[in-house]
C-alpha cells in the first residue's frame, strides 16, 4: 500500500531537458561499429552515421551528447581527428581495450551526428595530456567566424560557418584517469585553462569543471572555494556497481540479493546529490553553478566472450528501474541538477541501443527515456510518499519511488516505480484541488527480474498500457504491478 501526494501548490524548478542527456565515448563499440559505421557501410547511414540509431534517439528527444570521453578525452588530441580521413594519424586507445584508434570519427563527424540527432554537443577537452594552447585552438576552430589560423583550417576541412558550441568540459575525472590530480592542483589548472576558452563571434561557452568521484565531498569543497566564479557547471560521476570494482555482478544472471543491491545503491544518488549540492550552496547560494551528473548508470561485468575493455553489457528490467529511480532523484534536485548524461548511449554500459551487425535493439532503459520524456522542460511538483518497505534479508528500502511535473499545457505526469519483485502495490493519490478526471498511463514490467531484450526477442520488455486505474471523487487508485515502472498522465 502507498499514498502518493502531489504537492500541486508547491511548484519547483523547471526540469531541464538536459537531464535526459547522453554520453558517447571512443570506447568499445559505442562510436565505431555503433553510431559510426562509415559511409561505405551496407548498413543504412547518412555520411557514415547509422540511421536506425539516429531515428531511435530522435524519438526520445535526445537533448545533448557528451563526447569524446570519458577517460579517452584526456588522451585525445583533436587535431588528429580533422582533415581528410585517410590522412589522419592513428593512436593507441590505452584506456579501452588497447585498440588502435584511426581517428576517422572526429570533430566534424561528431557535430554532424549532433545535427542529425537535433541535439546540443557537449565537448570534453583534454587537460590530462593536453595543453592550454591545444584546448584554446579547439574552441577557435569550432567557434570563430572571422579569419584566423584555426578558422581557416576549419574552412580548408570543408566547414565554412562556425558551430554554436555551448557546453565545454575542462577535463574528465582528473582525480583519476584524467591525471590523478589532487583537487587543489586541478582547481588551479581549471582556472588557468578556462581563462583561454574565449567567447568568440558571439558564441557563449558554458564552462564545466571536472567534479567529484561519487562521495568525494572534499573535491567539491575545494573546487567551489577555489574556482566557483570561473565555472558554469561542476560535474559528478556515480556508477551503480553490484559487488565491487574488481568483482562486479552480471547484467542478467543475478538473484534477488543482487536485485536489491543494485536498487539500494541506485538510491544513494539522492544522498550524494543532496550533499554535493549542500556544499555548492555554501559558495553559490543563488545556484548559478549547475551540478551536472555527466556520467551515471549501472556497471556490470562484461558479457561473456566480449573484450573486457569494451564494457559491453546487457540491459534488463532492473536497469529500467534504476534509470527511473535516478530520474525521479534528478527531478527532485532540478534546482541544482541541470544536466545528466547516462553512460553510455550505444553498446557500452547502461546503453539505450545494442547492435549486432545490421541488427539493433532498444533496451528497457531506452523505454524509460521514452516514457519519461514528458518531464523534459516541465515544472517539478514535489511528492510525498507513504509506503510499505521492500525488505530483503535484514535490510529494507521503500517499495515505491515517484516524481511529478506539470507540463506547459497544465497536465500532470507522475512517474512511479515499484521495486518489490514479488508484490504489487495499491497506490492512492489524494486528488489535488478540484481533481483531474482523466487518467491514462503506460507501464514497463515483465515476468522476471532478469527479463531483457535480445536480438532474437527484441520486445520482451516493452511499454504497454497501464490498466486498473480507478478515479473516485476523493482519489485516484493505481495498481502498480511488482518490479514495474509507470508514467501516468493526469488531466
Ligand atoms: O564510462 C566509462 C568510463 O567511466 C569513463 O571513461 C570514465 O570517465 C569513467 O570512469
Amino acid at each position: 500500500m502507498a499514498t502518493v501526494t502531489i504537492l500541486t501548490d508547491q511548484p519547483g524548478a523547471e526540469i531541464s531537458p538536459m537531464i535526459y542527456g547522453h554520453f558517447a565515448e571512443h570506447l568499445g563499440r559505442c562510436i565505431y561499429d555503433g553510431l559510426w559505421v562509415g559511409p561505405e557501410s551496407p548498413i543504412p547511414n547518412v555520411r557514415g552515421i547509422r540511421s536506425d540509431i539516429v531515428e531511435a534517439l530522435r524519438a526520445i528527444r535526445i537533448p545533448v551528447l557528451r563526447w569524446p570521453g570519458g577517460c579517452f578525452a584526456d588522451e585525445y588530441h583533436w587535431q588528429d581527428g580533422v582533415g581528410p580521413r585517410e590522412q589522419r594519424p592513428a593512436m593507441l586507445n590505452t584506456h579501452w581495450g588497447g585498440v588502435t584508434e584511426d581517428n576517422s570519427f572526429g570533430t566534424h563527424e561528431f557535430l554532424d551526428l549532433c545535427d542529425q540527432l537535433g541535439c546540443e554537443p557537449y565537448i570534453c577537452g583534454n587537460v590530462g595530456s593536453g595543453t592550454v594552447r591545444e584546448m584554446q585552438q579547439w574552441v577557435e576552430y569550432l567557434t570563430f567566424a572571422g579569419k584566423s589560423p584555426m578558422a581557416d583550417l576549419r574552412r580548408a576541412n570543408g566547414r565554412d560557418e562556425p558551430w554554436p558550441i555551448h557546453y565545454f568540459g575542462v577535463g574528465n575525472e582528473n582525480w583519476g584517469c584524467g591525471g590523478n590530480m589532487r583537487p587543489e592542483y586541478y582547481a588551479d589548472l581549471y582556472r588557468q585553462y578556462q581563462t583561454y576558452l574565449r567567447n568568440l563571434s558571439g558564441n557563449r561557452l558554458f564552462k564545466i569543471a571536472c567534479g567529484a568521484n561519487s562521495a568525494d565531498y572534499r573535491w567539491t569543497e575545494v573546487l567551489m572555494e577555489a574556482a566557483a566564479p570561473h565555472m558554469d557547471g561542476l560535474s559528478l560521476h556515480y556508477y551503480t556497481v553490484p559487488g565491487n570494482w574488481r568483482d562486479k555482478g552480471s547484467a542478467t544472471r543475478f538473484d534477488e540479493a543482487e536485485w536489491f543491491e543494485v536498487l539500494k545503491k541506485t538510491l544513494f544518488m539522492d544522498e550524494l546529490i543532496a550533499t554535493h549540492a549542500g556544499i555548492m550552496d555554501e559558495y553559490d547560494p543563488g545556484k548559478r553553478v549547475a551540478l551536472l551528473v555527466d556520467e551515471w548508470g549501472t556497471w556490470y561485468r562484461v558479457e561473456p566472450g566480449t573484450n573486457p575493455g569494451f564494457l559491453y553489457q546487457q540491459n534488463s528490467l532492473r536497469d529500467a528501474l534504476a534509470a527511473a529511480i535516478n530520474f525521479n532523484i534528478f527531478h527532485k534536485h532540478a534546482d541544482r541538477v541541470r544536466m545528466a548524461n547516462i553512460a553510455q548511449t550505444v553498446n557500452v554500459l547502461q546503453a539505450m541501443v545494442l547492435t549486432e551487425g545490421e541488427r539493433m535493439l532498444l533496451t528497457p532503459t531506452y523505454h524509460v527515456f521514452e516514457m519519461f520524456q514528458v518531464h523534459q522542460g516541465a515544472t517539478h511538483l514535489p511528492v510525498e510518499i507513504a509506503c510499505d518497505d521492500y525488505a530483503f534479508g535484514d535490510e529494507s528500502i521503500p517499495a515505491v519511488h515517484a516524481s511529478a511535473s506539470r507540463d506547459s499545457e497544465g497536465a500532470i505526469h507522475l512517474s512511479l516505480v515499484n521495486v518489490d519483485p514479488v508484490n504489487a502495490c495499491q497506490i492512492t493519490l489524494p486528488l489535488p484541488g478540484g481533481g483531474p478526471t482523466d487518467v491514462e498511463g503506460r507501464l514497463l514490467t515483465a515476468d522476471t527480474m532478469q527479463a531483457h531484450n535480445a536480438f532474437d526477442e527484441p520486445e520482451a520488455v516493452t511499454p504497454i498500457t497501464l490498466t486498473g486505474t480507478e478515479v473516485t471523487p476523493e482519489a485516484i487508485r493505481i495498481t502498480l504491478p511488482s518490479k514495474a515502472v509507470a508514467v501516468v498522465r493526469l488531466a
